[in-house]
């Protein structure tokens, strides 16, 4: 069930529309209540993420430090002059925060736009709750507009982009410049168009047995339990408990 309530940090009053990278501040700002004082906390990856991590620089002497979910994002809060920890060392995050490609109205989401689903997944696993931090337009009725990432094996990536076509989907293997791009994990990743996924639990459990497939980035297992929705009026807090 999704319960709503009014924001406790208002947008400014404006007289226009505010950017998405506004939104994207908004939330970031608003997720540091979140931030249990004294724990340690999982950090996401993203351009939301990165602009939490800057106000988590804010409260640095409060928390012994982060478990983070990509080389990006540990440079950042290293810079910062957070400890960062291996995810093996600390064996339960109070919470974890993280940005979406997608999220429908069941906290079900896509990700892994930044090239981290498979770390995002690990750390939201031993985390006891995912706070999404998003801006309204990732907020969607059914998953599936924004192409699926997939982190896989290079050598099953060809098999897996003709599993992906016989139910429907057209996959690509996402490049960086002429070259396929490798993620922190030394894999590959393909983008899946074209599907809706109507039961990200069944789709999640089924994609993930495939072989060759280190994770699909449908996060149903691993939901949101709350988002901090940017929207104009301020930030919208959605609760999936
Ligand atoms: C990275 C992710 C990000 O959380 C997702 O792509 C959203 O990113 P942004 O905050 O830049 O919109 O899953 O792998």
């Amino acid at each position: 069930m999704v319960s709503m309530s009014n924001s406790q940090v208002p947008a400014a009053p404006n007289t226009r529309a505010l950017t998405q990278d506004e939104l994207k501040t908004l939330v970031a700002q608003a997720a540091l209540e979140y931030v249990v004082r004294g724990q340690w906390v999982g950090v996401g990856t993203g351009s939301t993420v990165n602009k939490f991590i800057e106000a988590l620089g804010s409260i640095r002497h409060e928390i012994p430090g982060a478990v983070s979910s990509s080389v990006a994002s540990t440079q950042r809060l290293r810079a910062l002059g957070i400890d960062v920890r291996d995810a093996n060392e600390v064996e339960r995050l109070a919470v974890y925060i993280d940005g979406a490609d997608e999220i429908d109205g069941k906290g079900y989401m896509v990700k892994g736009g930044g090239a981290a689903l498979t770390r995002e997944k690990i750390v939201a696993a031993q985390s006891d709750r995912f706070v999404c931090i998003a801006d309204a337009s990732k907020r969607v009725p059914v998953l599936g507009t924004f192409p699926l990432p997939v982190e896989v094996i290079p050598m099953a990536g060809a098999r897996i982009i003709r599993q992906f076509a016989a139910m429907g989907g057209r996959a690509t293997i996402r490049m960086a410049g002429d070259k396929p791009l490798v993620t922190d994990n030394g894999q590959r990743l393909i983008d899946v168009f074209g599907l809706s996924i109507t039961d990200p639990l069944a789709f999640e459990a089924e994609v993930s047995q495939w072989p060759g497939v280190v994770t699909v980035g449908v996060f149903a297992f691993q939901r949101a339990n709350i988002c901090l929705l940017g929207t104009d009026t301020g930030v919208q807090t959605l609760c999936f408990d």
